[in-house]
């Protein structure tokens, strides 16, 4: 053993010198351990308490540090400090898959996260987004109901595609979103190759107390890269991380990742002409109506120097905004203002906001939020511990007030599937795709349709059926390829999907 006199000395988490840290304390060389052994008891102790409940979606991420650069102007439209021409503002993005757990393997197909948080002068602003421009639901109502079918069936444990396809097709709206996930942009290579979206609508407000709506677009500089199933499961076999690893290798080489910076506009009078509503989550804007305007370049160049410090209890909340950003009627996004903080309270703990990966970094939070476990510095202000107070504590600034934002209409549950049209933008995505990405959607599809009662199948198939009889025909056919199999075929979703590659499917560009 290597002589231990010039190195620090272990201590006690009360800083008391440990003097042997290999055996524990024992009523002679075979007998039992003693209840005296405080320091076995603080190991043991310890140890149980090293995880934190992973995070309810999302779960398994990685995640790095890094600048975001603003090359373009747009302080015409936001006053926000961090889009100031040539502002530098560090970052810290969490990438995720949806579904598994924090033990699931990378290369899933499944949406990826796309969490980012902003360390601006003027406090934190998190862009909790997608690597997809629209999502599977249009009301929070429906949240919990889709995270269910992603996840486990309750008496087989097992993940249930019965479940998944009997929701999404009782649920027209997901339709655009379940195209984007079964497409080559499903299973993408690492998550350096793949663009980020902030998905919903929200907005900017400028020094004249303007209003415009935006949408963020992050786009990859790395280019798109994507596995088809059978490559993936050829991954799985050998790397189980191959995200994580290739992300963080790459910011280790010096291959620094980087994202072009977009934000598309529309005038504040504009959402009550586009003929789709704007502030609907399953719907993109054109780009022929509203163009990207180019805003900057967002580099990653650091990685986290401890993971469960730095990623797993990093806290990311769509309801931390800065002056010059705001929110937008988009229903989703209301709900999940709600949802993210009471998350980090219940994950992490009451004052998660105060963990160094969670606190502002290029400004000091000053509230008067008091006490709680893992309260660990001391509030300062002295006298003013409450307010209004005469004792100089931090007090509002109307000249952060955001604009008024006009809201009408009769309190009701609103159906929001009436007079939404939930073909058309898949249409437009369907029509973009060459044969040879037809074919793979239409294989992707049949795979994970195995096992799937036919009465839900024939319901999923009218909706591609409305977005374009092709759509359809396709899936039928991949679905005779791969489904000749009897009910009882033990064959697993690997073999499967190697069936679907044998069929005359072929990679990914
Ligand atoms: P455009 O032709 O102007 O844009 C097409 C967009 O589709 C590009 O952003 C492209 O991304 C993206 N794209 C290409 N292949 C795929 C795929 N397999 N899965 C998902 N996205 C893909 O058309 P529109 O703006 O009129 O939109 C048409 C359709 O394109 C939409 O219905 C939507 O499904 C999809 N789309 C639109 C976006 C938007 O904000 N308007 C954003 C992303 C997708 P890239 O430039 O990175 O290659
Ligand atoms: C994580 C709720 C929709 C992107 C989470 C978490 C919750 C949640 C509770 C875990 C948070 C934590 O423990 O730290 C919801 C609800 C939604 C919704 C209620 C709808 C009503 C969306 C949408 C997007 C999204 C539309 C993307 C556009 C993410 C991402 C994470 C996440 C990226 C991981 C954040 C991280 O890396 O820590 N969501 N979500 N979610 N959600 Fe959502």
């Amino acid at each position: 053993m290597a002589d231990a006199t010039d190195r620090p000395v272990l201590t006690t988490t009360a800083g008391a010198p440990v003097a042997d840290n290999q055996n524990s304390l024992t009523a002679g060389p075979r007998g039992p351990v003693l209840l005296q052994d405080y320091r076995l008891i603080e190991k043991l102790a310890h140890q149980n308490r090293e995880r934190i409940p992973e995070r309810v979606v999302h779960a398994k991420g990685s995640g790095a540090y890094g600048t975001l650069t603003v090359t373009g102007d747009i302080t015409r439209y936001t006053r926000a400090a961090l889009f100031r021409p040539g502002q530098r503002t560090e970052a810290l993005l969490r990438f995720s898959t949806v579904a598994g757990e924090r033990g699931a393997a990378d290369a899933e197909r499944d949406v990826r996260g796309f969490a980012l948080k902003f360390y601006t002068g003027e406090g934190n602003w998190d862009l909790v987004g997608n690597n997809t421009p629209v999502f599977f639901i249009r009301d929070p109502m429906k949240f919990p109901d889709f995270i269910r079918t992603q996840k486990r069936h309750p008496r087989s444990n097992l993940r249930s595609p019965t479940a998944m396809w009997d929701f999404w097709s009782l649920s027209p709206e997901s339709l655009h979103q379940v195209t984007i996930l079964f497409s080559d942009r499903g299973l993408p290579q690492g998550y350096r190759f793949m663009n980020g979206y902030g998905s919903h609508t929200y907005s900017f407000w400028n020094e004249a107390g303007e209003r415009h709506w935006v949408k963020f677009h992050f786009k990859s500089m790395q280019g798109h890269r994507h596995w088809t199933n059978a490559e993936a499961n050829a991954v799985i076999a050998e790397d189980r991380e191959s995200a994580q690893r290739d992300l963080y290798e790459a910011i280790e080489r010096g291959e620094f990742p980087r994202w072009r910076v977009c934000v598309q506009i529309m005038p504040e009078a504009d959402a009550a002409r586009t003929p789709y509503d704007p502030f609907d989550l399953t719907k993109v804007w054109p780009h022929a109506d509203y163009p990207l305007v180019e805003v900057g370049v967002l580099e990653l160049n650091r990685n986290p120097a401890h993971y469960f410090a730095e990623i797993e209890q990093a806290s990311f909340s769509p309801s931390n905004i800065v002056p010059g950003i705001g929110f937008s009627p988009d229903k989703v996004l209301q709900g999940r203002l709600f949802a993210y903080a009471d998350a980090h309270r219940y994950r992490v703990g009451t004052h998660y906001e105060m963990l160094p990966v969670n606190r502002p970094h290029a400004t000091v939070a000053r509230t008067y939020h008091a006490d709680g476990p893992m309260r660990f510095d001391s509030p300062v202000g002295g006298d003013a511990y409450y307010e209004p107070n005469s004792f100089g504590g931090p007090a509002e600034q109307p000249a952060f007030r955001e604009p008024p934002l006009r809201l009408d209409g009769d309190a009701d549950h609103h159906s929001h599937r009436e007079g939404n049209d939930d073909y058309g933008q898949p249409r437009a995505l369907f029509r973009l795709l060459g044969e040879a990405q037809r074919q793979r959607l239409f294989g992707n599809i049949a795979g994970a349709m195995q096992g799937v009662p036919r009465h839900i199948v024939e319901r999923q198939l009218g909706h591609f059926r409305r977005v374009d009889p092709a759509y359809a025909e396709g899936v039928e056919a991949a679905i005779r390829r791969v489904h000749t199999a009897p009910a009882s075929d033990p064959r697993t979703a690997a073999d499967v999907t190697l069936a679907v590659e044998a069929a005359g499917i072929t990679r990914a560009a």
